[in-house]
Formats: C-alpha cells, structure tokens, sequence
C-alpha cells in the first residue's frame, strides 16, 4: 500500500473509530477512546493492553510511567514513538485499571486487527500478556519472550510477533527491565533478517544467529498452534 494511502487509510480508521459512540460498555465508561498513534507506514507495531489512567485523560496510548519506560526502551534502540505504530488490544480504559474481559478483547478485536491491515508491520512486539494472549493463545510470556513467532492469525493472515514483558510489569518487577531491555535491542536485527527475501519464508534461518528464536518449521509443528 502507497505511503498517502497508509495515511489515509488510519485516518479515515480513527475518525470511524471516535463517531463509534460504543462498540462494548467500556465505551459508556472511558473518559476518552485511545486509538493508537504513530506512523501507520512503521515496520514495527508495538501492542499493549490498554488504557490507562493517563492514556484515558489524554486520549494517547503509553503517556504514563510505562509509556516513559517505553520512550527510553525505543530511544536506546534509535528509534521513537513517532517512528513506530503503538496501540493496544483495548482501546478503552477498563474501569479502575482491571484487567481486560475476554468480550472486551473480542469487541475491540476489528479495530486492531484493521490497524495491523493497514500498517501491515514486518514485527509485531507484544507486550504483555494479554497483548500475547490475543495472538498466540496458551503461550506463557516467561516461555515465549524475546522469540519470534510466526503464525496465522484468522482473519488477518500470517504476521510475525516478537512477545516481551509489558513495561508497567518490569516496572513493578524490576529484575525484569533487563530481559525487556534485551528484548527490545533484538528488534533491528530482526527487522533486518525479515528483509531478506530468503527469511520471509523460513524463519529458521532466523535461529542459526539468535539462540532464541527458535520458530524452525519443526519447532512450529511441534507446537502445534503456531505455523
Ligand atoms: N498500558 C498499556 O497496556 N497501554 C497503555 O497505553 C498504557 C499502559
């Protein structure tokens, strides 16, 4: 898709997305809807849980303290939040910060999964547990961070995510800011490897450089779930 037509396309999204009055009954409740933000020509989306307290307030995603760790995560990797698309699987905040309803999830489901068709990223970092159930169900964060996984998402086709720890939860466990970090540093080289027409098909070429993507078509089939 042409660069304008990227543009575009996220605009008419977000403006489609704020006449909606409520696609579920967080929408009675919110203070603002908090789409998403970034660039929508970004080869790499970043996908949260939801809104905050701060996010609600403002209408942005990732404004509080776990937006601030998110900046410096990205500007230690050269890049900003400008340069990336970061949205969440909620788009509406849960009341007093829960955790979010699996009809939540599914009632926000069409708007992120047409963010994710119009950006079309070459990665998807999830961060969180819930950003990594709605993609790769059963997987355990502890199990799968850092790994690139490659799977078909029903209704949006085969994309490739990179799941890692939501940065309020290394805030909370601080031990876990350096696995983050780590995680967060694979990201270039990964976009890198995914150029090279000979990976886009077969990513485990990925794991003869990096220990910890293991996603050979062999691994996949044992897992069953992902390709
Ligand atoms: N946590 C999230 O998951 N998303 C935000 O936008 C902010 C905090």
């Amino acid at each position: 898709m042409p660069e304008s037509d990227k543009k575009s396309k996220m605009a008419a999204l977000n403006e489609k997305m704020a006449q909606l009055d409520s696609c579920c009954h967080l929408g009675k409740v919110r203070t603002n809807l908090v789409p998403g933000e970034g660039d929508p020509e970004a080869k790499v989306m970043f996908v949260g849980e939801g809104p905050g307290q701060k996010e609600d307030e403002l209408g942005r995603p990732f404004v509080g303290q776990a937006g601030q760790l998110l900046g410096q995560l990205l500007s230690e990797i050269g890049m900003s939040r400008e340069k990336v698309y970061i949205a969440n699987v909620l788009k509406c905040r849960p009341p007093n910060n829960r955790d979010p309803l699996p009809e939540e999830v599914e009632a926000c489901w069409p708007w992120l999964r047409r963010q994710i068709e119009i950006i079309d990223p070459v990665l998807i970092v999830l961060l969180g547990r819930f950003a990594t159930e709605r993609f790769l169900p059963g997987q355990k964060i502890s199990a799968v961070r850092g790994k690139v996984l490659r799977r078909n998402i029903p209704d949006l086709g085969v994309k490739v995510f990179m799941p890692t720890y939501h940065p309020a939860a290394a805030l909370y466990h601080r031990d876990w800011i350096n696995p983050l970090r780590e995680d967060f540093r694979k990201i270039s080289r990964i976009l890198e490897l995914l150029a090279s027409p000979e990976n886009q098909n077969d990513l485990s070429n990925l794991s003869s450089e990096w220990d910890s993507l293991e996603i050979g078509p062999k691994k996949q089939h044992e897992q069953g779930r992902l390709l």
